[in-house]
């Protein structure tokens, strides 16, 4: 070109390039920061490439999005919103109630998303009958993610319940690895207590998780629960304080901890240190928890923003609702898709687990919100719940306390 044009010249269609993909361009605020997310972040960079739409990104640290939210606030209380905001259910609503967010009605009806996006999820993705949102996958909480050889070094059997978790822990313990790893912030130690509230029953957890019944929340099983997350803490290293998710997850990987309980984004860490379902790593529901989810899923929010921008913004949601994006995304993220309508094929052994288990709890009734990551109430009540649970896990509260507190601090932050 520079052969048959002028510098000036280049100069000029140069400008235009970038004037065209600054149009189509969109500004993206999430927290996907660890190696496994921001593998599974590239496959969406990579498909709006493929489509001429530029990225800035905004990233945010901090499992939970809690950091996000907050600079998400910032941004939007001085008149300058993101193109699309990586959100969790409850702070969705939020936004929505505000008059926030855009509106993807025609995009969805184009491609039928009523029909294929489970109702869990447009309870969130919808407001007042209108999509709002582009929901990305279904992610869930109820996971145990154990170190193969570690487990088969004490014996190979999967704990099929709590005393035979606590056995399989003491076994760990034994061999000189750290038996348990997690709970290094409030929003870790909560992820989870989510298991051990589900592992006490279907009921109970939706009494206390989604409906905040004072009763369940103050009750005698949920002394079991504060007790039960006590006695995982002891197995836990002492420089658990502080430290993020994904170098739990790490140390598994390494074969220096037995296990970690977390949702299903753990497993885009093992998936990106090339570690193998049943070979490298096992990955099984918490016991006593098979047949139920507790779950959240990622969407973006997508909000009001300037004229020129908002067909960026829609090619970005149709995007992600594409089926073969679904597949290619879900299966580097650890998650499961957000359509119901997408082949398993490519999916490795858990994340075909992770998809029929959702079926299944959603055919039985057992799918339920998950209350560390944003499903199962607004952010006030969930930071109540992040800051007793943290307070039991650290051992400023005893049980018995947190049955006091809990029904209180929920009652105060409704
Ligand atoms: C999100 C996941 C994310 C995890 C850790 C969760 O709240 O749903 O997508 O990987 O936080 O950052």
């Amino acid at each position: 070109m520079r052969k048959f044009l002028g510098s000036a010249a280049v100069a000029a269609v140069m400008m235009a390039g970038t004037a065209a993909y600054a149009a189509e361009n969109v500004e993206v605020l999430h927290w996907w920061t660890s190696g496994g997310e921001a593998a599974a972040l590239n496959v969406l960079k990579k498909d709006l490439e493929t489509k001429g739409i530029g990225w800035t990104d905004m990233p945010v640290a901090g499992g939970g999005g809690s950091e996000a939210m907050t600079v998400l606030r910032a941004r939007v209380t001085s008149g300058n919103a993101p193109t699309a905001v990586q959100m969790l259910g409850f702070d969705i609503v939020d936004w929505a109630k505000e008059g926030a967010l855009g509106n993807l009605d025609d995009t969805a009806a184009k491609e039928g998303w009523d029909k294929v996006i489970p109702a869990a999820l447009q309870n969130f993705s919808k407001y007042d009958g209108h999509w709002i949102a582009a929901p990305v996958n279904v992610h869930s909480t109820n996971w145990i993610w154990i170190n193969k050889a570690a487990l088969d070094k004490a014996g190979g059997k999967e704990p099929a319940n709590w005393d035979e978790l606590i056995a399989l822990l003491d076994k760990f313990k034994a061999q000189g690895i750290v038996p348990i790893v997690g709970g290094g912030n409030a929003w870790n130690a909560t992820t989870m207590f989510d298991s051990v509230v589900l592992s006490l029953g279907n009921d109970f957890y939706k009494q206390a998780f989604n409906d905040l019944d004072p009763a369940a929340l103050g009750s005698d099983k949920m002394k079991e629960a504060f007790t039960r997350l006590t006695k995982l803490r002891s197995y836990v290293d002492d420089n658990f304080s502080g430290r993020e998710w994904n170098l739990d997850s790490a140390m598994v990987i390494e074969g220096k901890a037995g296990m970690q309980m977390m949702g299903d984004w753990a497993k885009g860490e093992f998936i990106k240190a090339k570690k193998v379902p049943g070979t490298d790593f096992v990955c099984m529901r918490f016991p006593g928890t098979q047949g139920s989810v507790t779950f959240n899923s990622d969407m973006f929010a997508m909000f009001k923003i300037a004229q020129d921008k908002v067909p960026a913004q829609l090619q970005m949601a149709s995007a992600i609702e594409s089926p073969s994006f679904q597949s290619a995304f879900n299966v580097v993220k650890g998650s499961a898709p957000a359509r119901t309508d997408v082949p398993n094929t490519d999916f490795d052994a858990c994340g075909k687990k992770a998809i029929a288990d959702l079926k299944e709890a959603s055919d039985k009734g057992t799918l339920m919100g998950s209350m560390s990551n944003g499903y199962g109430a607004p952010a006030a009540v969930k930071n109540a719940v992040y800051d007793v649970v943290n307070r039991v896990y650290n051992g400023e509260l005893t049980p018995d306390e947190a049955i006091k507190e809990l029904p209180a601090a929920v009652a105060a932050a409704k």
